[in-house]
Protein backbone atom coordinates (compact mmCIF):
# COMPACT_ATOMS: atom_id res chain seq x y z
CA UNK A 1 0.00 0.00 0.00
CA UNK A 2 1.26 3.28 -0.75
CA UNK A 3 0.65 5.42 2.35
CA UNK A 4 1.74 8.82 1.88
CA UNK A 5 1.88 8.99 -1.97
CA UNK A 6 0.73 12.32 -3.11
CA UNK A 7 -0.80 12.78 -6.69
CA UNK A 8 0.52 16.15 -8.46
CA UNK A 9 -1.38 16.18 -11.55
CA UNK A 10 -3.02 13.68 -14.08
CA UNK A 11 -3.17 13.22 -17.77
CA UNK A 12 -5.02 11.14 -20.18
CA UNK A 13 -2.56 8.63 -19.67
CA UNK A 14 -0.26 9.31 -16.99
CA UNK A 15 -0.36 10.32 -13.44
CA UNK A 16 2.67 12.61 -11.80
CA UNK A 17 3.19 11.58 -8.17
CA UNK A 18 5.49 12.47 -4.77
CA UNK A 19 8.03 10.15 -3.88
CA UNK A 20 8.06 7.20 -1.24
CA UNK A 21 11.22 5.33 -0.41
CA UNK A 22 10.39 2.13 -1.96
CA UNK A 23 10.35 4.01 -4.85
CA UNK A 24 14.36 3.44 -5.25
CA UNK A 25 14.77 0.15 -7.44
CA UNK A 26 12.19 1.93 -10.22
CA UNK A 27 14.28 4.69 -9.95
CA UNK A 28 17.58 3.35 -9.99
CA UNK A 29 16.53 1.12 -12.86
CA UNK A 30 15.66 4.64 -15.16
CA UNK A 31 18.81 5.88 -13.76
CA UNK A 32 21.07 3.18 -15.03
CA UNK A 33 20.11 2.78 -18.60
CA UNK A 34 22.98 4.38 -20.52
CA UNK A 35 20.23 5.37 -23.28
CA UNK A 36 17.98 7.37 -20.65
CA UNK A 37 21.03 8.88 -19.56
CA UNK A 38 22.79 9.69 -22.26
CA UNK A 39 22.12 13.44 -22.49
CA UNK A 40 21.66 14.03 -18.34
CA UNK A 41 23.74 14.95 -16.20
CA UNK A 42 27.47 13.22 -16.57
CA UNK A 43 25.62 11.70 -19.45
CA UNK A 44 26.59 8.11 -17.97
CA UNK A 45 24.51 5.67 -16.06
CA UNK A 46 24.39 6.21 -12.02
CA UNK A 47 24.76 3.74 -9.41
CA UNK A 48 21.95 2.74 -7.15
CA UNK A 49 23.59 5.54 -4.20
CA UNK A 50 23.32 8.37 -6.99
CA UNK A 51 19.68 7.14 -7.57
CA UNK A 52 19.27 6.99 -3.48
CA UNK A 53 20.43 10.58 -2.94
CA UNK A 54 18.12 11.82 -6.20
CA UNK A 55 14.86 10.58 -4.03
CA UNK A 56 16.62 11.93 -0.50
CA UNK A 57 16.44 15.15 -2.78
CA UNK A 58 13.30 15.56 -4.51
CA UNK A 59 11.50 14.62 -1.25
CA UNK A 60 13.31 17.51 0.48
CA UNK A 61 12.32 19.19 -2.12
CA UNK A 62 8.80 18.29 -2.19
CA UNK A 63 8.99 19.14 1.94
CA UNK A 64 10.05 22.23 2.21
CA UNK A 65 9.27 24.30 -1.33
CA UNK A 66 6.26 21.91 -2.76
CA UNK A 67 7.60 21.39 -5.96
CA UNK A 68 10.68 18.76 -7.54
CA UNK A 69 10.98 16.20 -10.33
CA UNK A 70 8.19 13.95 -9.83
CA UNK A 71 7.50 10.48 -9.92
CA UNK A 72 5.39 9.27 -13.59
CA UNK A 73 2.73 6.42 -13.34
CA UNK A 74 1.18 4.89 -16.22
CA UNK A 75 -2.49 3.99 -15.84
CA UNK A 76 -1.37 0.81 -14.35
CA UNK A 77 0.02 2.47 -11.37
CA UNK A 78 3.69 1.53 -12.92
CA UNK A 79 6.59 4.20 -12.67
CA UNK A 80 7.24 5.03 -16.21
CA UNK A 81 9.58 7.79 -15.65
CA UNK A 82 10.40 11.37 -13.60
CA UNK A 83 8.80 14.82 -14.64
CA UNK A 84 9.05 18.09 -13.15
CA UNK A 85 11.18 21.16 -12.23
CA UNK A 86 14.48 21.40 -10.79
CA UNK A 87 16.28 24.99 -9.92
CA UNK A 88 18.63 27.22 -12.31
CA UNK A 89 19.93 29.85 -12.74
CA UNK A 90 17.72 31.03 -14.59
CA UNK A 91 14.68 30.16 -12.57
CA UNK A 92 12.45 26.62 -12.54
CA UNK A 93 13.81 24.90 -14.94
CA UNK A 94 11.61 21.59 -16.95
CA UNK A 95 12.84 18.12 -16.43
CA UNK A 96 11.67 14.79 -18.06
CA UNK A 97 12.61 11.25 -18.79
CA UNK A 98 10.42 8.70 -19.35
CA UNK A 99 11.82 5.13 -19.83
CA UNK A 100 12.48 4.14 -23.61
CA UNK A 101 9.88 1.83 -24.18
CA UNK A 102 7.51 4.51 -23.36
CA UNK A 103 9.11 6.80 -25.99
CA UNK A 104 7.61 8.71 -29.46
CA UNK A 105 4.11 8.20 -28.05
CA UNK A 106 3.88 11.80 -27.14
CA UNK A 107 3.78 11.39 -23.85
CA UNK A 108 6.73 13.53 -22.72
CA UNK A 109 4.52 16.53 -24.77
CA UNK A 110 1.28 15.45 -22.44
CA UNK A 111 3.65 16.25 -19.77
CA UNK A 112 5.39 18.85 -20.29
CA UNK A 113 1.95 20.63 -21.62
CA UNK A 114 0.42 19.66 -17.99
CA UNK A 115 3.90 20.93 -16.46
CA UNK A 116 3.61 24.20 -17.94
CA UNK A 117 0.03 24.19 -16.86
CA UNK A 118 0.80 23.40 -13.35
CA UNK A 119 3.72 25.99 -13.22
CA UNK A 120 1.55 28.87 -14.21
CA UNK A 121 -0.77 28.09 -11.81
CA UNK A 122 1.71 27.47 -8.69
CA UNK A 123 4.42 30.55 -9.64
CA UNK A 124 7.38 30.19 -7.44
CA UNK A 125 7.23 32.08 -4.20
CA UNK A 126 9.59 34.62 -3.00
CA UNK A 127 12.02 36.88 -5.31
CA UNK A 128 13.24 33.94 -7.01
CA UNK A 129 12.82 34.35 -10.50
CA UNK A 130 9.09 32.87 -11.88
CA UNK A 131 10.21 32.60 -15.55
CA UNK A 132 10.23 28.69 -16.76
CA UNK A 133 13.61 27.33 -18.29
CA UNK A 134 14.92 24.64 -20.31
CA UNK A 135 18.51 22.98 -21.01
CA UNK A 136 18.84 20.67 -23.29
CA UNK A 137 22.18 19.16 -23.97
CA UNK A 138 23.23 20.04 -27.78
CA UNK A 139 22.20 16.50 -29.81
CA UNK A 140 19.28 15.86 -27.78
CA UNK A 141 16.43 16.51 -30.81
CA UNK A 142 13.73 14.84 -29.23
CA UNK A 143 13.98 16.64 -26.02
CA UNK A 144 13.98 20.16 -28.22
CA UNK A 145 10.98 18.42 -30.10
CA UNK A 146 9.14 18.48 -26.64
CA UNK A 147 9.44 21.86 -25.99
CA UNK A 148 9.09 23.51 -29.26
CA UNK A 149 5.39 21.63 -29.10
CA UNK A 150 4.26 22.81 -25.83
CA UNK A 151 5.63 26.78 -27.08
CA UNK A 152 8.90 27.08 -25.35
CA UNK A 153 11.44 29.67 -27.53
CA UNK A 154 14.66 28.87 -28.22
CA UNK A 155 16.93 31.67 -26.72
CA UNK A 156 20.60 31.22 -27.56
CA UNK A 157 23.29 28.12 -26.85
CA UNK A 158 25.36 28.19 -23.23
CA UNK A 159 27.97 26.34 -21.46
CA UNK A 160 25.88 24.92 -18.24
CA UNK A 161 26.81 22.33 -15.62
CA UNK A 162 29.35 21.20 -17.79
CA UNK A 163 28.37 20.68 -21.08
CA UNK A 164 26.99 23.31 -23.85
CA UNK A 165 23.17 23.13 -24.54
CA UNK A 166 20.78 24.94 -25.74
CA UNK A 167 18.46 27.09 -23.95
CA UNK A 168 14.63 27.92 -23.96
CA UNK A 169 12.52 29.92 -21.98
CA UNK A 170 8.90 29.62 -21.79
CA UNK A 171 7.26 32.68 -22.50
CA UNK A 172 6.04 34.71 -19.42
CA UNK A 173 2.76 34.77 -18.37
CA UNK A 174 0.63 38.07 -19.27
CA UNK A 175 -0.16 40.17 -16.69
CA UNK A 176 -4.18 41.02 -16.43
CA UNK A 177 -5.22 44.29 -15.80
CA UNK A 178 -7.43 45.16 -13.08
CA UNK A 179 -9.21 48.91 -13.78
C1 LIG B 1 13.23 13.45 -24.35
C2 LIG B 1 12.12 12.44 -24.06
C3 LIG B 1 11.53 12.74 -22.68
C4 LIG B 1 11.03 12.55 -25.12
O1 LIG B 1 9.96 11.72 -24.74
P1 LIG B 1 8.84 11.21 -25.77
O2 LIG B 1 7.68 10.75 -24.96
O3 LIG B 1 9.44 10.27 -26.72
O4 LIG B 1 8.49 12.57 -26.52
P2 LIG B 1 7.24 12.82 -27.50
O5 LIG B 1 6.81 11.52 -28.08
O6 LIG B 1 6.23 13.63 -26.77
O7 LIG B 1 7.87 13.75 -28.63
C5 LIG B 1 9.11 13.42 -29.21
C6 LIG B 1 9.29 14.20 -30.49
O8 LIG B 1 10.66 14.16 -30.87
C7 LIG B 1 10.79 13.56 -32.14
N1 LIG B 1 12.05 12.84 -32.15
C8 LIG B 1 12.36 11.72 -31.48
N2 LIG B 1 13.64 11.38 -31.71
C9 LIG B 1 14.14 12.32 -32.55
C10 LIG B 1 15.40 12.53 -33.17
N3 LIG B 1 16.43 11.70 -32.96
N4 LIG B 1 15.56 13.62 -33.97
C11 LIG B 1 14.54 14.49 -34.18
N5 LIG B 1 13.30 14.33 -33.61
C12 LIG B 1 13.12 13.26 -32.82
C13 LIG B 1 9.56 12.70 -32.30
O9 LIG B 1 9.29 12.43 -33.66
C14 LIG B 1 8.52 13.60 -31.65
O10 LIG B 1 8.19 14.69 -32.48
P3 LIG B 1 6.82 14.72 -33.40
O11 LIG B 1 5.67 14.55 -32.45
O12 LIG B 1 6.88 16.04 -34.08
O13 LIG B 1 6.93 13.54 -34.33
C15 LIG B 1 12.68 10.99 -24.06
O14 LIG B 1 13.37 10.78 -25.26
C16 LIG B 1 13.61 10.71 -22.89
O15 LIG B 1 13.17 10.37 -21.79
N6 LIG B 1 14.93 10.82 -23.14
C17 LIG B 1 15.94 10.54 -22.11
C18 LIG B 1 15.97 11.61 -21.04
C19 LIG B 1 16.22 12.98 -21.62
O16 LIG B 1 17.05 13.16 -22.51
N7 LIG B 1 15.50 13.96 -21.06
C20 LIG B 1 15.59 15.35 -21.51
C21 LIG B 1 16.74 16.04 -20.92
S1 LIG B 1 16.80 17.73 -21.52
Amino acid sequence: MNVGRQTILSTERVRLTTWLPSDLQDLAELHADPVTMRFIGHGRPETVDEACSRIVEYRNEQGHRGWTKWRVEDNDGDMIGRAGFGESDAGRELAYALRPDHWNRGLATEIAEALVRWHLEHPPVGPASSSLCAYVEVGNQASVRVLEKVGFTFVDRRFYKGVTCDFFQFPAASRSRTV
